[in-house]
């Protein structure tokens, strides 16, 4: 068996707030993802599921446990990792290929090598011939592929996705499930993918991992056996439902509402 490229065991992560609180968000957190996997996270609102990712991109560091990435131990962010957030982060004064070539600038990479990655990522995302735009000449969905692209520049070997399409309306975000759907199946990376979406998740992950409320725990692990590349078409079929039935089910009667 070859390794998994993230080995998460027996993560715990107890916050101290400024008033001298523990709230406890993740609890025994143990999950292997293998090499090339696209896995989805979905919980609560609350139940750990930012502060499970931001441990696993070394931005934050555990109270207890270990996270291993490529067989090393994550003790702070990895040129191996690519993250994407809810919030697309952009610099504003930035040009989009500026932006996409931000973490090219601070890794201290080729700048040459990269700017010819950069423009073909920037194709990828289906964003030729944007290069030269500033982020508020863009909609929402295509901020977030400049993002989706700054994420893959440096070339990690696993991409961290916190509700990346959270905030888009619900047509643009089945058009960017689609996308990184076929972005995934072309690039070959590893996607660890939150939603609190139970359709998103099913859509996505080959594996939908479910989280209790607060503290996070992991309530079952479902392997979703749909054949790749998944249509939207494909949502409303039996097998679809009773997946998503089996993960409402496992959140319980209010896990998901949010
Ligand atoms: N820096 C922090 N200090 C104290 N509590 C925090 C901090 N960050 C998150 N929390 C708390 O930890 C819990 C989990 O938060 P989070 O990981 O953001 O959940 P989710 O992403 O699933 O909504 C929440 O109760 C949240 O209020
Ligand atoms: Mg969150």
């Amino acid at each position: 068996m070859t390794a998994p490229l993230i080995a998460v065991s027996r993560l715990e992560k107890t916050y101290l707030t400024r008033v001298g609180t523990r709230i406890r968000a993740l609890a025994d957190v143990t999950l292997d993802v293998a090499d090339g996997e696209f896995v989805t996270i979905v919980g609560p609102s609350g139940c750990g599921k930012t502060t499970l990712l931001r441990i696993l991109g070394g931005l934050l560091s555990a109270s207890s446990g270990s996270v291993e990435l490529l067989g090393r131990r994550v003790s702070g962010p990895s040129r191996n990792v690519g993250m994407v957030f809810q919030d697309p982060v952009l610099l504003p004064w930035r040009t989009v290929l500026e932006n996409v070539m931000l973490p090219v600038a601070v890794l201290r990479l080729d700048r040459r090598a990269h700017h010819r990655r950069a423009l073909d990522l920037l194709g990828l995302v289906g964003l030729a011939g944007f290069e030269d735009k500033y982020p508020h000449e863009l909609s929402g969905g295509m901020r977030q592929r400049v993002s989706l692209a700054r994420a893959l520049v440096h070339d990690p070997a696993l991409l961290l996705m916190d509700e990346p399409f959270g905030a888009l309306d619900a047509m643009t975000r089945e058009a960017m499930n689609l996308e990184l759907q076929r972005i995934w199946r072309e690039s070959g990376k590893t996607v660890a993918f939150i939603t609190h979406s139970i359709p998103e998740a099913a859509f996505l992950g080959g594996r939908v991992v479910v989280m209790s409320p607060r503290p996070g725990r992991i309530v079952d692990v479902v392997t979703v056996d749909l054949e790749r590349p998944r249509d939207l078409d494909m949502m409303g079929s039996d097998a679809f439902g009773s997946y998503t039935r089996k993960i409402r089910h496992l959140l319980g009667p209010k896990g998901w509402l949010e």
